[in-house]
């Protein structure tokens, strides 16, 4: 790879499941508006121009209007200090009508679909909530908005955003939570323009393909499933939250997974290095710093 690689045309922040709570702590041990102010300042701290703040669902513990509120009030200044556009859809713990109010003013329980292009790239955001119902899917009638959105190409191509992702995962138990019908979605996309899908619920990284589109997963800004517990358990950990730091190439998107939460950290490199990388440039940079000494 050439050490003079173009930077990418944008950078996504993809968060999920912040599982709001107004009135006290998620599941009587999380703060939940503290993880998710946290997670954003791990985004500001990263120093990235992200082009725009993803939450792919369970914005809210219960849907309360309340906790919609506080959710506002956190996302929207801090996508506005990044200079970032806001995508949220829905999750399975969340009720449209509440959200609708909240986020648009709207007094609907249509599903919150949504279209953003940012310079050429297109983020459509589904809502893949069933209502009454945890388990994940699309109405006939949002299947047919995806194929008329997708019938016009867009210049750098499309992300889908879904709660549910259209995945096989680990767990027994989240698999009967799981997105109704991923051949139907498949059909739907093939041939079009979607490069990724980005979606949360199972409060794990996970990644996979959809007929070869890839899916990336982001874990829980609130709490992590315990990934590699028996597959019947469903045990949850306070972390380690993560959020996707999803870089779009001309040629490829790559996603990487970045702790939500500050660590201590070092420099893996020592100041006689840094100052020799300082002096170089172009190929002579790499040759420095690739080929191995001693
Ligand atoms: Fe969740
Ligand atoms: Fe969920």
């Amino acid at each position: 790879m050439s050490p003079d690689r173009p930077a990418p045309s944008h950078v996504i922040a993809h968060l999920s499941d912040p599982h709001l709570r107004a009135d006290g702590l998620f599941a009587g041990r999380i703060d939940s508006a503290a993880r998710l102010r946290e997670c954003l300042e791990r985004v500001a701290a990263s120093g990235e121009r992200i082009d725009a703040v993803v939450v792919s669902g369970d914005l809210t513990a219960t849907a309360a209007p309340a906790a919609y509120e506080l959710l506002r009030g956190i996302l929207e200044p801090a996508a506005q200090r990044l200079g970032a556009a806001l995508v949220v859809v829905a999750g399975n713990h969340d009720e449209r009508r509440p959200l609708a109010r909240a986020l648009t003013g709207a007094d609907s329980d249509a599903p919150l679909d949504t279209v953003t292009t940012i310079r050429g790239l297109r983020i459509l955001g589904l809502d893949s909530c069933r209502p009454g119902y945890h388990s994940g899917g699309l109405s006939d009638e949002q299947y047919d908005w995806l194929s008329g959105q997708l019938a016009t190409p867009a210049e750098h191509g499309t992300l889908l955003v879904m709660h549910h992702p259209p995945l096989a995962y680990r767990s027994t138990l989240m698999q009967l939570l799981d997105f109704d019908d991923p051949g139907r979605l498949a059909d739907v996309v093939r041939g079009s323009d979607v490069r990724a899908i980005l979606g949360g619920h199972l409060h794990a990284p996970t990644f996979g393909a959809l007929d070869g589109i890839p899916v990336f997963v982001a874990a829980g800004v609130s709490y992590v499933d315990d990934a590699a517990a028996p597959r019947r358990a469903l045990l949850a950990v306070d972390g380690p939250q993560s959020w996707n730091l999803v870089d779009v190439h001309a040629d490829q998107i790559t996603c990487t997974v970045a702790p939500a939460r500050a660590h201590p950290t070092w420099s893996a490199l020592s100041q006689e290095v840094l100052d020799l990388l300082a002096e170089v440039a172009g190929e002579d940079r790499r040759e420095l710093f690739s080929r191995k000494r001693g």
